[in-house]
């Protein structure tokens, strides 16, 4: 099949109810303490924050969904439009199909001259595919500002993808040598392994991209059910992705996040920003807006009610760690990361 169609497809079911995780992203475990006495105005509430030392109005990001096919150029745009009027970062899908065939640069092309902070998106595994030389130069011709590396062996495996991975933490080595590199999942989540492997590149983030809500083994099943079955709901929720990566590196959370609590958690728990990207897809496809000024009210209110008025002041937040969040990461931190 081609990857056009394939890219089409992809939306398409990412819509579907059947497409999400039927585990959670865990948020529910991490319990904000309410805080009745604020002892801050409401109204002078500030949610700016930096990415790549850039300055943005809320720390959320569209996730990096599509590109490479005619549909995706107006998805792209309408999403683009929604970057610029909210000033966050913007997430393309995969760049491949555009290496491949350079006529489907047009569906990636959407800053035109707005200022977006746009970026762009290729498989680790497909890395191999190209050199530096190429990657460099098609994030260039789109005037991409930095390039997410996603890391999908999971769903490799149940499209029946590419499935040797050798090699491949050298070539996101390299990438990020040269570009401004964010390395991520698709939704199953990045282990420790991950960031200890690359401790010694020049990775910038780290998108734990936790699973819990859009579970792309799910929605390879959709298109080849006689692939090796079990596998709809494996990874690790988002809560426990970002608690095990909590280390020096620079983390950015998503998966399964759909509301501006569950995104401030992320953030009290160490994340720079939180991403979505099924939500603003069905906005964008519905062409219903109003999740996101949700968001970004639930964002502030849970803000205020822990007594928070810029994110720089996050450490000041009580939370609890639940079960089983607590005793996992008790776990992680007490045997496995000892063993490291
Ligand atoms: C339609 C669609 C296409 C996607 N394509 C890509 C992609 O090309 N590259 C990538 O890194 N992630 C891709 N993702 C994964 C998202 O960036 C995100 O990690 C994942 O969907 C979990 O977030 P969610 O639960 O908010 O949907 C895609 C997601 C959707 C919904």
């Amino acid at each position: 099949m081609d990857i056009e169609r394939r890219k089409y497809e992809h939306v398409i079911n990412s819509l579907k109810q059947e497409s999400q995780y039927k585990i959670s992203n865990w948020l529910e475990y991490v319990m904000l303490i309410n805080n009745p006495l604020p002892e801050i105005d409401y109204y002078k509430i500030d949610t700016k924050t930096k990415l790549f030392n850039r300055v943005f109005n809320y720390p959320i990001y569209i996730s990096g969904m599509t590109g490479g096919y005619q549909e995706a150029e107006r998805i792209n745009s309408k999403l683009a439009d929604l970057a610029y009027k909210y000033n966050i970062p913007l997430g393309l899908g995969s760049i491949r199909a555009m290496l491949k065939n350079p006529s489907l640069k047009y569906t990636y092309d959407v800053k035109k001259a707005r200022d977006i902070f746009l970026i762009a998106n290729i498989g680790g595994v497909q890395l191999k595919e190209y050199s530096i030389s190429q990657i460099i130069d098609a994030v260039n011709s789109i005037e991409a500002d930095a390039i997410a590396i996603h890391l999908n062996p999971a769903q490799e495996l149940i499209q029946g993808g590419d499935l040797n991975w050798e090699g491949v933490r050298d070539k996101i080595i390299e990438l990020a040598d040269n570009l401004n590199v964010i390395v991520k999942e698709v939704g199953a989540g990045l282990s420790y392994r991950v960031i200890d492997n690359l401790k010694h590149s020049k990775v910038l983030y780290y998108d734990v991209a936790g699973a819990g809500g859009t579970s792309w083994t799910r929605i390879e099943y959709m298109r080849n059910p006689n692939a090796v079955p079990g596998f709809q709901d494996w990874g690790i929720p988002t809560a426990l992705a970002l608690l095990m990566n909590k280390k020096e590196v620079k983390l950015l959370a998503s998966g399964g996040i759909r509301d501006g609590i569950d995104g401030y958690k992320c953030l009290v728990l160490g994340a720079e920003m939180f991403g979505m990207a099924r939500p603003f897809l069905e906005a964008v496809i519905k062409e219903d807006y109003r999740l996101i000024d949700i968001v970004i009210s639930q964002l502030k209110g849970a803000m205020f009610l822990t007594g928070v008025d810029q994110l720089d002041k996050l450490h000041k937040v009580d939370y609890l760690l639940l079960d089983p969040l607590r005793y996992s990461y008790e776990q992680i931190r007490t045997s496995i990361l000892k063993r490291q």
